[in-house]
């Protein structure tokens, strides 16, 4: 993986505890959904670092004092589907009012090239910071293509978030979109052939939904 300053990988002893069990081929689809959303909670607590908050007012029993908040309707999740259902949860736990829209996609198994089948977003989500969720960035296509078609609606203010990424598809989604900030919780080795991530966890999909 090349240096970009868009890139946070969080590399913290609870998240790669929690990834260790998630690769693991025994672990059964309800752990395996329970351990998406964990680690998506963990990840959404630094990736909200830097969302804008505003002054509010706030009455406390004694007095009134000036507090910071996070504005109503100002931040949206946009899960890419299938996989990234899993993840809206996790970041529902820390921030319960995050709208959520959807974007449908899958990859053409042949040329590995992202095709999309469905796309419903919130209204006025060009006026809130959107968080792409997809817990598998492997060639990059995917979330490019999400994330051309977020702009292509009038979004300025995107972030990825993923769980496992390829240093390939870091490369590819930090240079394509160096305005996008990227938060992985690891980076694993490589792709193999079939652009399946090295050592990965197989197809998040299948082990969220049970399909295989
Ligand atoms: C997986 C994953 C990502 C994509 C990543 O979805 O959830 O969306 O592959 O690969 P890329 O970075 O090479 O584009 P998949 O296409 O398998 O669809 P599914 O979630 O419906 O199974
Ligand atoms: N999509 C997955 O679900 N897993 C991979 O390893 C690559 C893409």
């Amino acid at each position: 993986m090349k240096k970009h300053n868009n890139v946070t990988v969080l590399d913290h002893p609870l998240i790669c505890h929690k990834i260790a069990i998630l690769r693991d081929e025994k672990t059964s689809t309800k752990q395996f959904r329970e351990l998406v959303e964990e680690i998506t909670t963990l990840v959404t607590y630094e990736a909200f670092k830097d969302v804008p908050t505003q002054e509010v007012e706030v009455k406390t029993p004694l007095v009134t004092c000036k507090q910071r908040m996070i504005p109503e309707n100002s931040i949206a999740v946009v899960p890419v589907l299938r996989a990234g259902l899993g993840m809206v949860a996790g970041v529902h736990t820390l921030f319960p009012t995050a709208k959520v829209g959807h974007i449908g996609m899958y990859r053409d198994e042949e040329t590995l090239q992202p095709r999309e089948y469905y796309c419903k977003l919130p209204d006025g989500i060009e006026n809130m910071r959107v968080i792409v969720l997809d817990p598998m960035l492997a060639t990059g296509g995917s979330a490019c293509a999400a994330i051309e078609q977020l702009k292509a609606r009038g979004c300025r203010d995107i972030h990825q978030m993923s769980i496992i990424a390829a240093p390939e598809g870091i490369d590819k989604l930090a240079e394509a979109h160096p305005d996008v900030k990227i938060f992985v919780a690891v980076v694993d080795e490589k792709l193999n052939e079939n652009g399946y991530i090295l050592p990965g966890l197989g197809d998040a999909g299948d082990r969220l939904f049970g399909t295989k």
